[in-house]
């Protein structure tokens, strides 16, 4: 490091101010744990904000996506297709249940999961079923063979919304259902609704980086109020009604405490000044670095698009600009600036290499030439200032 300035962060926590007024009252009645005022009162928050009928507050958004497998009814064998281009945390809970991911590569629009390649996976899947059966390969019994993936994970990556007409269309056609990944994207929509609530359940995740912050948490949305309450069932440890402790399924210890869902009552009050503030980072990037050939960003791809923008990435063209994305992340990070590559696509991590993949390239090339800036809300305009200076230094050595 060559600088002796503070460290301007990726996306650091931004407290609005009333978080600790909601934590008081939990401290003054002690509520502290579990459940309580502030949980209801959080998830009655993110029910009106996203415009759906029933939320349960969790302890993460992972938690949020294992459960939503579970109710689907997700078991070993079964498959179940996903964005590729996405963080671990969306395929991780698939492997939980011994099902098999099934990785689909991005569009270059949106960056989201391309619903051509969705529909190739649904067929391919269908086909390789066929044949497994036929040979007398497959575990399931012919009467309970499930030919299609059992349900479809699409993600919002860094806030952009996905194509929904067209994966809903396709999920439709074949009777699959939809989670939505929307840990990035809360506060995006599309053609006006919140991303989240257009499949069957939405998964939110208040994680410390996310546009808002319960420290730690996550949620799961639904306007199916029989699949939230027995969320909200599973997530206590599947306690059945009775006056002493008694289970009839496998429980989980997944609820959100009222403590931090204080945090998220405060944060909920400010997520409108949030939103703004975040696509307001992306068009100070975007207007200052437009002009130069060899730069480009995730932009709205049309009027249906609403990004709350989380992250600002810049896709940097090494054969025009002469300069890496390493190069520039290596010049920011001698400012003590902090930016971060792309997710590195799930079919190219080790761990799940191994699964079935339908591919384009896409996400593969948006991962080695792509840098995640910092977009945090919490940055002062000279903060901005000195990451652009930075940036403008480099591009303009060569462009
Ligand atoms: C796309 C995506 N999915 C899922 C998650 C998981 O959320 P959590 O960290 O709350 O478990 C995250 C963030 O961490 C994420 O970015």
């Amino acid at each position: 490091m060559l600088t002796n300035k503070k460290r301007i962060y990726l996306s650091s926590p931004h407290m609005g101010g009333a978080e600790q007024k909601y934590i008081k009252v939990a401290f003054d009645t002690n509520w502290i744990a579990p459940l309580g005022a502030n949980v209801d009162a959080f998830e009655e928050a993110i029910a009106r904000y996203c415009g759906i009928k029933h939320v349960v507050a969790l302890s993460s958004g992972t938690a949020a996506i294992h459960l939503a497998l579970i109710l689907l009814g997700v078991k070993p064998g079964d498959e179940v297709i996903a964005s590729s281009f996405t963080f671990s945390a969306t395929i991780n809970p698939i492997v939980y249940l011994g099902a098999t991911p099934v990785l689909v590569d991005s569009e270059p629009g949106t960056w989201n999961m391309d619903p051509d390649l969705l529909e190739e996976a649904i067929k391919g899947r269908r086909a390789q079923g066929a044949e497994r059966r036929a040979q007398g390969k497959s575990h399931h019994s012919p009467l309970t063979a499930h030919r299609l993936p059992k349900a479809i994970i699409v993600v919002h990556l860094y806030g952009m919304p996905a194509n929904m007409d067209r994966i809903m269309a396709i999920a439709n056609k074949y009777d699959i259902p939809v989670i939505e990944d929307a840990a990035e994207a809360l506060g995006s929509k599309y053609k006006g609704k919140q991303v989240g609530t257009f499949g069957k359940m939405g998964v939110l995740s208040f994680n410390g980086n996310k546009i808002i912050t319960t420290s730690g948490g996550g949620a799961l949305i639904s306007d199916d109020k029989e699949m939230i309450d027995k969320a909200r069932f599973l997530a206590t440890q599947a306690r059945d009604k009775a006056p002493h402790y008694q289970h009839s399924q496998i429980g989980y210890n997944y609820r959100m405490s009222n403590v931090l869902a204080g945090i998220g009552c405060g944060q909920m009050e400010v997520i409108d000044e949030r939103v703004k503030q975040r696509r307001s980072n992306f068009s100070f990037y975007y207007e200052n670095l437009k002009k130069y050939q060899g730069l480009k960003f995730l932009e709205e791809p049309d009027k249906s698009y609403f990004s709350n923008h989380w992250l600002t990435a810049v896709i940097i063209d090494a054969e025009i600009t002469g300069i890496t994305r390493e190069d520039l992340q290596k010049q920011l990070e001698e400012n003590n600036i902090e930016s971060r590559p792309l997710w590195k696509p799930m079919h190219l991590q080790p761990v799940f290499s191994v699964y079935p993949t339908y591919l384009s390239g896409v996400s593969e090339r948006l991962f080695q030439n792509g840098l995640c800036l910092p977009s945090g809300t919490g940055m002062t305009d000279e903060e901005r200032q000195r990451v652009l200076e930075v940036l403008l230094k480099c591009i303009r050595k060569v462009c």
